[in-house]
This record gives C-alpha cells, structure tokens and sequence, in this order.
C-alpha cells in the first residue's frame, strides 16, 4: 500500500458523470515497475462503459460549454490549486505506478497544475471578430465556440502531465472531456479526478475511464458521432491507426507522436554546459519521453574530451527505486522496454558500436537498465534510426555544419532539436534549418505550459500548451448578419 498523507486521493474506480463506478470488464492490475509488486487493483472499463461515458459527457456540454468562461476559469483555478497542495501525494502515486524518481514524479505534478492555471487565464482571452462589412445592411461577425466533446488517450511517460495538457485547454473552452488513461498508470488519473470532484467542477464535464482493451476503447473515442475532437499521446503507428478511425466522422485531431531529437555539440559549444543539458535531455524518466535526446552528433574536433565528460556524468547517476533518497534513474516501465534495449544493443555491438559504459540489465533486477554510453555509430544501427525510448546515449561525430544539419533532419520525425553554439549566426542558421516543432539552444530545458509544443512531419498534428493549445479546441463560425 502506498503511504499518502491523504488515502482518499488513492482511487480504483472510473469517474464517470460524477460517480466512481466500476467496469464491465473486470480488473486491471496495477504494478510498481521497480519491483513487480502489486500497487493497485482497479476496475476494467468496456467499450460500453466508453460509450456511457461520452453521453455523460455530451448531457454535461449543453451547460458547461454555456457557462461563463470566467467562471469554467474559477473552477479550474480550485483544481490547480488543490492539486498544488496535494503534490507530495500524487507525486507518490506516479512514483509507484510509473517508477520515476518521486523528486521528478512532484516536478511533472507541478508541470501539469501549470496548463490548468494557464488555460483558466487564457479562456477568457479567446476573442470572435467584427469583420468590416462588404455591405451597409450586413454585418459580418465570428464567433469561437466550444467543439464538443474531446475524446483523449494519455500515455504512461507522463501520468499527469499530458492529461492536463490536453483536459484543461478544452474545459477552459467549454468542452467536456473523456479520458482512457495507460492501463498501467490509471491512479494518477484518478486521483486528479478525485481533486476535480472536490474543486467543485460539475458531473460530467470530466470523465476517466480506465481500460485494458485499448483497441476497443479507441474505437468509441475516435468514431463517437457525440465526440467533436480527439486527441492522443504515443506512438507515431498507433497515432496513424486512431487518425484514420477519425476519418469515419470527420472529427478534429490532434497527435503528439515519437521523435527522434538529434542533440548537435558545434566545436565553439560550452562544452561543460552541453554534457550537463546532454544528461539531463537524454536520462530524463530513464529517457523515456518523446523529447528525449535520441541521436548524439559532436563535432570532431572535441568529441574526445565530450565523450570524456559524459561518461563521467552518466557513470555518477544514482540508479534506484523511486523513493529512495537521491534517486536519478528509476526503471523502465515494463519487460517490453528491457527487451527492446537488449535487441538495439545487440544490434548496435553487431554493427560495430563501442560500448563506453553499461550496455545491459541493472544489478536491481526487475526493470532497471543500465546508463549507457556508446561510440562509433553509425547510420544504419537501428538506435540511429528509432525512438530509444530508454537509456542508451549513442555517439556520433561530425565534420560541417551543412553535413550536421541534413543528418539531424534525415528522419520521418520531426518533435525536438537540441544544439549547442556560442555563434549566434550559427544560432540563427541552424534553428531556422532544423525540421521541427520544437528546436532549443544552449539548453536542454524548455518543457512549459505558455509555448507550443507539437511535431512536424510524422511527429504529429497541432500543438499543446500556449495559446495554440487552446485554439483546436474551438469550432469558428461566421455569423452574415443582413436586414441591417
Ligand atoms: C513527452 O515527451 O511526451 C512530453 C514531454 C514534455 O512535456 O516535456
């Protein structure tokens, strides 16, 4: 059992229309990645009970999306802030459903309490226009109005934080929203349930549903006739199988899909600086975020003393259980995650890689992986080419700027870029040339709720955060007004 000072965010059952109810499918079990132990036993949603709970849903967008945005703000405001005060708690629960360190797990509850603080402040900035007209007896007006119900799927990397994202945008605008959460990491989800109950937010407006049959749950959220938008978190193959479900209804979508974040050292770089961000973008939640460094390019003329440093810094990192003191690197979510590390390792070694550090399972068993630094990579090793997803740094060495730069765009992906330069033409050139969503200098850090965060290419479609966020949750609607 989980020790939390309040034992009643501690939640098993869906919330749907403003009842904890349970599933028709049974139970899920709930395990700590770190040890295999039982965490929790919760419900088991069905496509049914999806259906029940987009309806609930679509009864409770007839007052919400009428209700003043100021006030929609006020709720929002209590969540954010209950939230905030009940950190410690939720960050235990994400510790011991996701495995990252519990310092980590409070820093993306804080994250997420930001797009709910965020979206209550900006809904009340979402304007319509006054058109000049084309005629004096006409008037020609445009309104934002909410789209309906939001159908959303949130990973498990980030148990909080990405539903937020994605539920606080559209019920700042007036939308209700049904989420299916990752079947292994459903308590933080409900637990912000729990917290949205006691902020006063009304029946309906939020609905969990914790589901293990994905595929049929999927099915009701992208194809609900009753759903005006849907919005996923994951992979780029499973966000291609949802995008086409929503072609049946025609239905607005937005995708936050993989990525494959080239991280490029230039030879002016602060090369201290580079190896601290490199660590810090590469080993966060045991680099298992879709904006984790994923292809390491370092100019040759300082690739040795690079390399040096990080493998120092990598080698000091505290791999542990969550909960214990100091904790860096916690587990990977599940077997699947081990065994893809063993399978890109040993096609890294068979392509030639050079193994600096780690490079194999943990000494604590279970999940955990060894940090990982590799050299001599090159372009055909699977690592080069797939989302890592764990955490393996692989080496690579360049020569031009123009060279760098084709390498780091030669992928399908297109989510975030990381380069180091003290040159600020350099700065100018590269982040223009780069093709992605997300490009940052000199810093390894940009995660926020007030800017937009989307993919190019196959990476996605649309943005969260910032005042893009909010926008794909409105429907335009050009009011002709004549008789004037
Ligand atoms: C993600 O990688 O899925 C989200 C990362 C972030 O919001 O910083």
């Amino acid at each position: 059992m989980i020790k939390l000072e309040d034992p009643t965010l501690f939640r098993t059952e869906n919330y749907v229309n403003g009842k904890w109810v349970g599933g028709s499918a049974g139970h899920i079990e709930v395990l700590n990645p770190a040890n295999g132990t039982l965490v929790a036993k919760t419900v088991n949603g069905s496509a049914e009970n999806a259906r029940d709970a987009v309806e609930a849903a679509a009864v409770a967008f007839k007052s919400w999306s009428k209700t003043p945005a100021k006030e929609r703000a006020s709720y929002l405001r209590k969540w954010h802030d209950l939230i905030l005060e009940n950190a410690d708690d939720l960050g235990a629960l994400m510790t011991a459903e996701q495995g990252k360190p519990l310092s980590e797990a409070i820093g993306e509850v804080k994250y997420g309490a930001g797009f709910i603080e965020f979206y209550a402040e900006e809904c009340k900035r979402v304007m319509g226009d006054i058109i000049p007209t084309v005629a004096n007896d006409r008037r020609l007006l445009v309104y934002k109005q909410p789209i309906g119900v939001v159908g959303c799927i949130t990973p498990w990397n980030f148990p909080n934080a990405m539903i937020t994202r994605k539920a606080a945008p559209a019920m700042a605008a007036g939308c209700t929203v049904v989420i299916k959460p990752d079947a292994g990491t459903p308590l933080s989800a409900l637990a912000l349930c729990e917290l949205a109950e006691r902020a006063g937010i009304p029946a309906g407006v939020l609905n969990v549903l914790v589901g293990s049959d994905a595929q049929a749950i999927g099915e009701v959220l992208t194809q609900h006739e009753k759903i005006g938008k849907f919005t996923f978190t994951g992979s780029t193959a499973v966000g291609k199988i949802l995008m086409a479900q929503c072609a049946s209804t025609v239905k607005k979508i937005s995708l936050e899909l993989g990525g494959n974040a080239p991280f490029i050292v230039f030879d002016d770089a602060d090369i201290d600086e580079a190896v601290t961000h490199c660590v810090a973008t590469k080993f966060r939640n045991c680099g298992q975020t879709c904006v984790c460094t994923n292809r390491i390019f370092v100019h040759e003329a300082i690739a040795r003393d690079f390399t040096e440093k990080l493998q120092r810094s990598i080698a000091a990192l505290k791999v542990a259980d969550g909960f214990e003191e100091g904790a860096e690197i916690g587990p990977l979510i599940n077997t699947q995650a081990l065994e893809k590390m063993d399978a890109l390792m040993a096609d890294a070694v068979d392509k030639g890689a050079k193994v600096l550090l780690g490079g194999a399972r943990h000494e604590l068993g279970q999940n955990f992986y060894q940090p990982t630094l590799l050299t001599n990579i090159s372009d055909s090793m699977r690592l080069a080419n797939e989302e890592i997803f764990g955490p393996i740094a692989a080496v690579q060495t360049f020569t031009t700027e123009d060279e760098v730069v084709e390498k780091a765009n030669a992928t399908e992906y297109g989510l975030a870029a990381y380069f180091f330069t003290r040159d600020v033409g350099r700065v100018m050139r590269v982040s223009e040339d780069l093709e992605y969503g997300i490009v940052c200098s000199n810093s390894g850090v940009f995660s926020t709720e007030v800017a937009p965060f989307g993919g190019w290419k196959q990476s996605g479609i649309g943005s969260e955060g910032g005042k893009e966020g909010i926008a794909d949750f409105y429907e335009t609607k050009f009011h002709s007004l004549g008789g004037v």
